[in-house]
């Protein structure tokens, strides 16, 4: 029955999305290379999973408008992560613990079991008692049709804790147990909860994983804890703390106290437009991370959704990036490789003299990549500035201002939207070289600094004729050993 009324939603949606999608699917913003639905809103990733061979990605759905409202769980397949393939909608909202009007099905994991996909997300409900989150399960033999468990919901707020700060379970398996960690609010404090479970339905409460004391925030959204390399990862999207969004926590775990102890902290991404990173590991062994590019309005940078509503749709996700342990226990963030499949029309220079005159990089398209290495032996420049997805009257300013040893992203002449400049330290100052690696999509830019230890996220409106890319050196001479350049 409780499937009945979901399977009709479903077909509903897939219909209005049928009729919908031309506007979307030929709009001028609408990325090339980054993953994005085909009409509607989407936020965050959720489970995403390589499953059998394939990956998908599943994620936060309004397929009716491009804005944010009852949330569905959208779905597409890859083989690459590159060419996508829609399937059916796997959630709708559609049971008495997920059909809040303005919250349904919220965000979780994806798990494969005994050859079987689950899916652990989160229920929102108003029973008339204020606003409600708890963890169910769903569940598919074929991978893309989904049945809701009957005896969901499987878990809830434990006592104490804030029943609408409740949401986004990670789930994993280790040992023959599954365990889940959740986002959490206690005495306006974030916490991430620790579960463990045999079969995935029936949850045992193990301990509080991690928490704010203040420091970081009141609401941790999607916490996402895995181990690479010997160590433990906490990515978490804490509300509350300013304009750092995107916070990793490196330590240790012990599976049999429930403790984990971090000493390192770090931002996924430095810059404005990358949130709720979800991890997943895939048949080759990588662990990587896939993120909603955009804010939400409680940000403090937020101005508004940007003008791709205009063309029936809103949300893409940041390019894919494997995650490296560093030496020192901080993380770096490379894209994906299958990325260099796009590369066309190569073009390399070295020992490039660059000076406060502006350097014309080729190719002048909407989509490319720039790679630059820079000599810091050879540079007397106290700035570095790259202009990018350029005309006469707007530019995306990505500025290393090597006296003060920090990277600059100024976004508030990039287009007539964006707004904001966001800042970060350069971490490796000592080394002799610099590298930036920037790919341009038809809305969006990414920065990859220094190795890819520090990323920089923006997302730029740009008009049809903003394809100048610029470099240009202030207060002294830069050198370039090496500038790449490839079309995408
Ligand atoms: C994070 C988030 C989650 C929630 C979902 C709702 O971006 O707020 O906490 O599950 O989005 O769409």
């Amino acid at each position: 029955m409780s499937t009945e009324l979901m399977k009709q939603k479903i077909s509903v949606a897939q219909e209005f999305i049928d009729h919908h999608k031309k506007v979307s699917l030929n709009g001028h913003w609408r990325q090339q290379f980054h993953f994005m639905p085909e009409v509607g809103w989407m936020n965050d990733p959720n489970g995403i999973i390589d499953y059998k061979g394939k990956y998908h990605f599943f994620y936060q759905y309004n397929p009716f408008s491009p804005f944010w409202d009852s949330m569905y769980w959208g779905h597409a397949v890859s083989e690459d992560m590159i060419h996508w393939e829609y399937l059916p909608l796997a959630l709708a909202p559609s049971e008495p613990y997920d059909n809040h009007q303005k919250g349904g099905c919220f965000s979780g994991s994806a798990i494969e079991k005994d050859g079987r996909l689950y899916l652990i997300y989160t229920g929102t409900y108003n029973d008339g008692d204020g606003f409600k989150q708890v963890q169910c399960v769903a569940y598919s033999e074929d991978g893309i049709h989904f049945e809701k468990y009957e005896g969901n919901p499987v878990l809830k707020a434990p006592e104490g804790y804030d029943e609408a700060n409740f949401r986004d379970p990670c789930v994993w398996e280790h040992d023959g147990y599954y365990y889940m960690v959740c986002g959490a609010t206690k005495n306006n404090l974030a916490k991430a909860l620790l579960y463990k479970s045999r079969d995935l339905f029936h949850w045992d409460y193990v301990n509080v994983l991690a928490e704010s004391y203040g420091d970081l925030g009141y609401m941790w959204e999607c916490p996402d804890f895995f181990e690479l390399d010997g160590k433990y990862i906490l990515l978490i999207s804490p509300m509350g703390v300013g304009n750092r969004t995107a916070i990793y926590l490196v330590g240790d775990f012990d599976y049999k106290t429930g403790k984990f102890t971090y000493n390192i902290t770090g931002n996924s991404d430095s810059g404005f437009d990358f949130y709720a990173p979800k991890s997943f590991v895939d048949h080759r062994g990588r662990r990587m991370v896939v993120a909603w590019a955009n804010e939400w309005d409680w940000m403090p940078r937020w101005k508004d959704w940007g003008p791709t509503y205009k063309e029936d749709w809103c949300g893409s996700f940041n390019l894919v990036r494997e995650i490296r342990l560093n030496n020192d226990n901080t993380l770096s963030f490379l894209p994906i490789e299958e990325y260099c499949t796009l590369r066309t029309h190569e073009s390399e220079q070295n020992a490039l003299e660059i000076t406060d005159k502006p350097y014309i990089i080729l190719p002048e398209k909407q989509t490319c990549e720039i790679q630059a290495v820079i000599d810091l032996n050879a540079t007397d420049a106290r700035q570095v500035v790259f202009s990018l997805k350029g005309n006469d009257e707007y530019h995306l300013d990505v500025i290393l201002d090597l006296e003060h040893q920090m990277i600059i992203m100024d976004r508030d002449h990039a287009d007539g939207w964006s707004r904001g400049t966001a800042h970060t330290e350069i971490r490796k100052y000592d080394k002799a070289y610099l590298t930036v690696d920037i790919f341009i999509d038809r809305c969006s830019v990414e920065v990859f600094f220094e190795d890819y230890h520090t990323v920089m996220s923006s997302n730029v409106y740009a008009s049809n004729d903003q394809v100048k890319n610029t470099v240009h050196s202030v207060g002294g001479k830069c050198t370039i050993r090496q500038l790449k350049t490839f079309q995408l």
